[in-house]
C-alpha cells in the first residue's frame, strides 16, 4: 500500500480483480474529496444532479455513495416528497452517511452488482466515482443491476474519474489516489451501459476530474425481432 492510499485509509489501489477496493476512513475521504475537487464538488455535483434529470418528489438510487455527498445533493432537489437512498459495501462510510442523513435519505450496506430493491423502483440512478472501485469482471453485473431497478423511461447519470489537465491537480490527485483511478474505465461507461439494454443520451465531461454518461431505459425493452 503506497503513502497516498495509507493517507486516505482506503484499499484505493489496484486490486488484482481490477477494482479500487472500498473507503474505509470517510472524514480522511472528505478531506482528499475538497483538496481534488479544488472547493468545486458542490458546483459539480449539483451539475451531475441536474444532468440526470432528476426532480422534485423522485426517487432516487446513489450507487456507490460513500459519505453520502452526491446523495445530499439530490436529496435536496427531489425534496420531501422525493426519496433518495444510497448503498455502499463499506461500512464506515455507511455509518458515517447515515449519521448526517436528511429526513427523505436512506443509505445501504450494499454492491453494485447485486442492488436490494425490486424492479422498477426508481426514477433515477446515480453513481460517482464509484465504477472504477466494482470489480473488472462484475462492472456488467453492475450496469444490468442499475437497469434493473429503474422504472421504464427512467435515468441513468454514472460518472467518474478523468485524470485533471491540470498539470498540478493531477499529480495531487494521482498521487493520493493510486492507480485505479488512472487506470479508470470513463472509456467503457457508454459501451457498459449500451450493453445493459440502456440507449445513450450524451456522454461529456465536469472539470476538474469527471466524464460523464447519460442513458436512459427504454419505455419498452428492445426484443431481438419485429413482432
Ligand atoms: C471514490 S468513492 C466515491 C464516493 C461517492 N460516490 C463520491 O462521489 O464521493 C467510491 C466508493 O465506491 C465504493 N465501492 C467499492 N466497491 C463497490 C461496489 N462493488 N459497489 C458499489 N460501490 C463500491 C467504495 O466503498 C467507495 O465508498
Amino acid at each position: 500500500m503506497g503513502f497516498g492510499q495509507r493517507l486516505l485509509g482506503s484499499r484505493h489501489g489496484h486490486a488484482e480483480d481490477g477494482s479500487g477496493g472500498q473507503i474505509e476512513h470517510a472524514r480522511r475521504y472528505e478531506w482528499w474529496a475538497a483538496v481534488g475537487f479544488a472547493g468545486q464538488r458542490p458546483r459539480v455535483y449539483d451539475g451531475l444532479v441536474r444532468l440526470s434529470g432528476a426532480r422534485p418528489g423522485d426517487r432516487v438510487l446513489d450507487v456507490g455513495c460513500g459519505t453520502g455527498y452526491l446523495t445530499g445533493r439530490a436529496a435536496r432537489v427531489v425534496g420531501v416528497s422525493g426519496q433518495v437512498e444510497g448503498i455502499d459495501p463499506s461500512p464506515e462510510v455507511v455509518a458515517y452517511a447515515n449519521d448526517r442523513a436528511a429526513p427523505n435519505t436512506a443509505y445501504r450496506l450494499a454492491g453494485a452488482e447485486r442492488l436490494p430493491y425490486e424492479d422498477g423502483t426508481f426514477d433515477v440512478v446515480l453513481s460517482s466515482l464509484a465504477v472504477h472501485h466494482v470489480p473488472t469482471a462484475q462492472r456488467s453485473d453492475a450496469f444490468a443491476e442499475m437497469y434493473r431497478v429503474l422504472k421504464p423511461g427512467g435515468s441513468l447519470l454514472v460518472a467518474d474519474f478523468r485524470p485533471p489537465s491540470n498539470r498540478f491537480l493531477n499529480l495531487i490527485i494521482g498521487g493520493l489516489s493510486g492507480h485505479a483511478m488512472q487506470h479508470n474505465p470513463i472509456d467503457q461507461l457508454p459501451v457498459l451501459a449500451a450493453d445493459a439494454g440502456f440507449e445513450i443520451v450524451g456522454t461529456g465531461n465536469r472539470r476538474p476530474m469527471l466524464s460523464f454518461v447519460r442513458a436512459q431505459k427504454p419505455h419498452k425493452p428492445h426484443t431481438s425481432r419485429e413482432d
